[in-house]
């Protein structure tokens, strides 16, 4: 092993990380480092499609989110039509942030400094001694709040800052398959239960993408108390069985935990599982009937997982489902959002109850959440000793190096099993890795 140090040749030392990724090794600096952070909010996070916010967020004209994409400020807004506009939250005249508040209901901001007013769509409207200060100089038509490209997937409003990236879709490719099991619960979709819990972490984002992407392995031991006490319906024993899908070249991925005992689609009400069964198709409906866990990640920073959960140790309980983002603030610092997703059309019962099962096992007090944080504390932390850039330490992402796709699965991607494998992993660093050397975007 030889140090890597991230100053001088950058572009040869990402070079080899990313020769190095197929072949299961990746340096453990890159979970906490100055460089790599600043090279990621101009190479991943200025280039990629990142999500902003649930439709079912701004359901009225003028509600508003505000959100980020890499460090920059995005109002989110339904304007009076019902559309959605996604802008730069900053105001054209001297830079001030509009909009300061996370959420609200209005038909346009007016700039606290010097009073430049914008409609919720962005378009500038109102300035301040325009005819005595500018002298007709000033166009309004040209100082709108600078828009961001959007697109959507059943119900996600995305957005990207670089003007000749792939459409959305392509971006997504098959992983629409995996992501209709969170966002189309039933006919009428997936909706939010209540605005999103969020908190600053002392751990790096990538740390949880990877973990969300289908970390079957730290379940039965990070999480050995929901086993233990029978909050959750799985064992040790049986917990690496399932499947691994990824999605190459694209980075996104999959775990699908399968319990042998669990019956199809236990833990939703009845009339859901009528409703999903007609919004699925027949390969879906196969797919996610065996199912018990499913935890998903899209590159880069956005995250779903759904399972049972039981608030009486040993009882059935019912299925949840969140959502969450990995907004990074620094090296080795996240902001996380949370979400809690349910059925649209389901009998409102369940999804308090599926709430509280959330917000038991997820959410900055979730036990669950708790258990991975303070894991991936300790991991950010260590990733920063002088000692793995002094020794070139790296990690072996080497699990399931030979595993052969299982043709029998009637999803798409790369599908191995069992589930406890690393194979999702290497599919998302090198999409990481691609990004950072430019091959992912440049032309
Ligand atoms: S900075 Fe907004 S009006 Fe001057
Ligand atoms: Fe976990």
């Amino acid at each position: 092993m030889t140090a890597e140090p991230v100053g001088a040749g950058i572009e040869e030392v990402l070079e080899k990380i990313g020769e190095g990724v197929p072949e299961g090794r990746l340096p453990a600096y890159v979970y906490n480092d100055q460089r790599i952070f600043d090279l990621e909010q101009d190479r991943v996070f200025l280039k990629a499609w990142c999500f902003l916010a649930h439709e079912t967020e701004i359901p009225k004209n003028g509600d508003y989110v505000t959100r980020y994409i890499g460090n920059n400020n995005i109002i989110v807004a339904r304007d009076e039509k019902g559309e959605i506009h996604a802008s730069f939250n900053m105001c054209r005249h001297r830079g001030n942030m509009m909009c300061k508040s996370e959420m609200g209901n209005a038909s346009h901001f007016r700039c606290s400094y010097h009073g430049w007013v914008y409609k919720n769509s962005g378009e500038l409207i109102g300035v301040p001694y325009m005819k005595e200060g500018y002298e007709g100089r000033l166009k309004r038509k040209d100082w709108g709040l600078l828009p961001v490209r959007t697109e959507t997937y059943a119900g996600l409003v995305f957005g990207t800052l670089d003007p000749d990236a792939e459409p959305l879709t392509d971006y997504l490719g098959d992983f629409t398959f995996y992501l209709d099991f969170f966002l189309k619960q039933g006919n009428a979709g997936s909706e939010v239960h209540g605005p999103p819990d969020h908190w600053i972490t002392e751990t790096d984002w990538k740390i949880a993408a990877e973990n969300f992407a289908g970390d079957g392995y730290h379940t039965p031991v990070a999480h050995q108390f929901g086993f233990n006490l029978g909050y959750f319906p799985s064992s040790g024993s049986t917990h690496s069985q399932g499947w691994a899908a990824s999605i190459p070249g694209k980075g996104h991925g999959i775990g699908l935990g399968h319990s042998p005992n669990f019956p199809p689609f236990a833990g939703f009400p009845d009339e859901v599982v009528a409703s999903m069964k007609e919004a699925w198709t027949d390969e879906q409906i196969e797919v996610f009937s065996q199912v018990r866990t499913g935890v998903g990640t899209v590159f880069p920073n956005l995250s779903f997982l759904m399972q049972p959960f039981s608030l009486v140790p040993g009882e059935a309980g019912v299925r949840f489902t969140t959502m969450r983002l990995y907004h990074p603030i620094g090296p080795g610092k996240t902001e996380m959002y949370s979400w809690c997703l349910v059925p649209k059309d389901a009998p409102q019962e369940y999804k308090d109850e599926a709430y509280r099962c959330y917000t038991l096992a997820f959410a900055q007090a979730g036990t669950f959440e708790q258990d991975d944080l303070e894991n991936w504390a300790r991991v950010t932390r260590s990733a920063k000793s002088s000692i793995v850039r002094d020794r070139g330490v790296q990690f072996p992402y080497i699990m399931g190096m030979e595993s052969e796709p299982d043709p029998e699965f009637a999803g798409p991607g790369h599908v191995v099993t069992p589930y406890v494998n690393d194979t999702n992993f290497r599919n998302l660093w090198s999409r990481w890795s691609d990004y950072l050397t430019g091959k992912a975007w440049s032309k």
